[in-house]
């Protein structure tokens, strides 16, 4: 047996878990119709092929009908979840996994105006700045039917199969009772922390009395809010004493900080660039306070963390939810000794912040999670051996490469530059975007084991292309920035790209013109200010950055802030002219005839790239399919037969940027999709 501290199993109460791994809640908003269907099940299960020992599902499910997901959650509160659950738990634990499921009622952090349109309900009426609801103040009739929703939830989910519950306490409705700053009851849950932590464990009580003894029950709350007059650590160690001293709960989960605002999220939950683990010794204190089983997850991407968090008796189980979310498969190359081999959570957060947006969880690189019925995340070998072509090393070409090799086949790579990365290697200029080399530096490990030729400094033309006898040709060029959008002095602008890059040196009076909304305009932004210049982001929508999203945006907000960047909204650069030595900008706006100058010294445009695609359109002619992508095939996972030209003598694949302007995702969600069949 290994003597690995990672893979030495733990006793929980009567449940033995093979390993010290877990995936923490968290909800994908993959449900259909608040139930866990195909998708969610083939994602769960996939981690549970992968060795983990336990995955925690469902983040957030909701107990009552005045707690309807912001984002797509599961609805504990239906009796109609039950066969879905079992599916769900039955598939799980064949693998050997166990699985549990967090259930909550959210309190103030949701709407009224999702569901059944119910007030929103809080002990008291301070509303949360992240969704703006102003909440009904409590009443006991509320206090009674929640905890009795809470209860018949949990029968629910053990009658589905489940191995235990934890309650999402943080930032959610039984932390905003145990919290001094939500809690304004008088009575029985107000006022003295005995007062505050009543709700909460009223509650574990009646679940526990539904539920029995033989099932987990556990409980994630912060035990330092970390906001003045909130729940301070000498609070938070006293509540975790009396959760354990209750008698009522199995394990805490441990979270630090508060999830009111995106700030406060995105230091609960940190993104790239920001400190590796920033709570494990907090989480560590308590476990040393409380001798009581403790898991904590907040930024644990790899292995040798993970390792240490366990090895030095932080926790007893260690959480990797995004990195499972990346790889599915840890566990299992952890015991195969190919840590080498694990696809590294690069902190993008890409996932998380789009189901705030409304969307499903992706991963930035890994395109099969979520779509695990339909994406591999292991590679299927195929029927014959081919030659590819990839023309660009950036995300896209690298993952075409990177599947094309999987599959078998002999692959040659060409790059114009000295080095692979596209737009990846721009990006991570910014030190705290670093990170997303992993996204290439993996893939060429990948490539180079599976013996991928690389020929970089090299310009690919037809001739290049057509020399190396190939059966099919990927292009993967990518964009240029397309910085036209003025009526006239399109000559005077640079792209934010020049920035980034260093080609144009900063000016000290800047526009900085962002339609495009994506990281490239904050990235400059941020160029240009550190180096000293005054700079105005402007955009012509109702919002600045709107590709970015909220925790991403945390970042750039402290250091542009601190700056002194200014914002505007809902104005539309439209001209520029040459002024002496200085360029005047003249601003109009979509919402009518109104214009305003500006006197600047340096325009910087961000308005996406143009596709670089003239190899493209060269080589069309002599292929077998003139190009053409049949989207039915590719949608419904077929190999590509589209025949238009029989003397073509390779078949011609175009991804990416090279396509259209898209993001990171979406070119190595081409690149996966199309390379699994070829
Ligand atoms: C898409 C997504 C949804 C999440 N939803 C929840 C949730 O509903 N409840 C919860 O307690 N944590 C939620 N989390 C937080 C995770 O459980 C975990 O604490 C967080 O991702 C930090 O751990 P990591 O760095 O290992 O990913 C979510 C995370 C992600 C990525
Ligand atoms: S999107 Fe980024 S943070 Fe989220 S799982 Fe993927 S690599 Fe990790």
């Amino acid at each position: 047996m290994s003597n690995d501290p990672l893979l030495q199993p733990y006793r929980l109460k009567h449940l033995t878990l093979r390993n010290r791994i877990i995936v923490t809640s968290h909800e994908p908003a993959y449900p259909e119709d608040g139930m866990p269907k195909e998708r969610y099940r083939a994602y769960t299960v996939e981690r549970a092929r992968g060795g983990v020992a336990l995955t925690m599902t469902a983040g957030s499910a909701a107990v009552s009908k005045d707690s309807p997901p912001v984002f797509n959650n599961l609805l504990a509160w239906k009796d109609e979840i039950v066969p879905w659950i079992r599916q769900m738990t039955d598939a799980v634990h064949e693998e050997g996994a166990a699985i549990m499921i967090q259930l909550t009622h959210l309190g103030r952090r949701t709407r009224w105006d999702k569901g059944d349109w119910l007030p929103v309900l809080a002990p008291s009426h301070h509303r949360e700045a992240a969704h703006r609801a102003f909440p009904k103040k409590i009443e006991d009739w509320d206090i009674e039917r929640v905890i009795g929703d809470f209860a018949d939830a949990a029968e629910r989910m053990k009658a589905g199969g489940m191995d235990g519950v934890e309650l999402e306490a943080y930032g959610h409705l039984i932390d905003q009772f145990t919290s001094p700053l939500t809690n304004e009851l008088d009575g029985p849950y107000g006022g003295s922390l005995d007062n505050r932590l009543r709700f909460c464990l009223d509650v574990f009580r009646a679940m526990r009395e539904r539920v029995g003894d033989d099932f987990i029950l556990g409980i994630r709350y912060t035990a330092d809010e970390t906001l003045p007059g909130g729940t301070d650590k000498t609070e938070g160690m006293e509540i975790s004493r009396r959760l354990k001293d209750s008698g009522l709960i199995d394990y805490l989960n441990v979270i630090r900080g508060h999830i009111d605002t995106d700030p406060g999220l995105t230091d609960v939950i940190p993104i790239q660039g920001m400190a590796s683990a920033p709570h494990l010794d907090f989480a560590g204190e308590i476990r040393a306070a409380t001798g009581f089983p403790t898991f904590h997850a907040a930024r644990i991407p790899d292995v040798a963390t993970a390792r240490h968090a366990i090895a030095a008796g932080k926790v007893d189980m260690v959480g990797m939810t995004r990195a499972h979310m990346t790889d599915p498969h840890i566990v299992r190359k952890i015991m195969e000794r190919r840590e080498d081999d694990i696809r590294p959570c690069v902190g993008a957060n890409y996932c998380l912040d789009r189901i705030y947006q409304g969307g499903m969880a992706f991963c930035i690189h890994n395109a099969a999670t979520g779509r695990e019925a339909t994406m591999p995340h292991v590679i299927a070998k195929a029927p014959a051996r081919k030659k590819v072509v990839v023309v660009g090393a950036g995300p896209a070409g690298l993952e075409a490469a990177r599947v094309a090799a999987e599959r078998g086949h002999e692959v040659v790579v060409f790059e114009a530059a000295g080095q692979p990365g596209g737009q990846i290697r721009l990006t991570a200029q910014n030190e705290r975007r670093r990170e997303m080399m992993g996204i290439i530096d993996w893939r060429m490990g990948q490539c180079e084991k599976r013996g991928v030729a690389f020929r970089f400094n090299t310009w690919a033309d037809a001739g290049t292309v057509g020399a190396e006898n190939p059966d099919v040709v990927v292009i993967a060029t990518g964009g240029l920035p397309h910085t036209e959008v003025l009526s006239r002095g399109n000559d005077l602008v640079v792209s934010a790209w020049d920035i980034i890059s260093g080609d144009v040196k900063p000016g000290a009076n800047v526009l900085v013109y962002d339609d495009a909304g994506d990281h490239a305009g904050l990235q400059a932004a941020e160029v240009l200010a550190k180096s000293g210049a005054r700079v105005e982001i402007m955009t012509p929508d109702r919002s600045f950055a709107p590709e970015v999203m909220a925790m991403n945006l945390v970042p750039y907000m402290r250091s542009l802030q601190r700056l002194d960047v200014t914002f505007t909204v809902t104005w539309r650069l439209q001209a520029a002219e040459r002024s002496g030595n200085r360029i005047t900008a003249f601003v109009g706006s979509d919402y009518g005839e109104v214009i305003t100058e500006r006197s600047v010294d340096q325009i910087v445009v961000n308005h996406g790239t143009i596709p670089l695609d003239e190899l493209y359109f060269d080589l069309k002619p002599a292929s077998g399919n003139l190009g053409e992508v049949s989207y039915d095939d590719l949608i419904d996972g077929r190999p590509q037969t589209v025949a238009r030209n029989p003397d073509g003598r390779f078949r011609l694949f175009r991804i990416g940027d090279a396509v259209a302007a898209r993001n990171t995702h979406a070119a190595i969600y081409d690149a996966l999709r199309l390379m699994k069949d070829i």
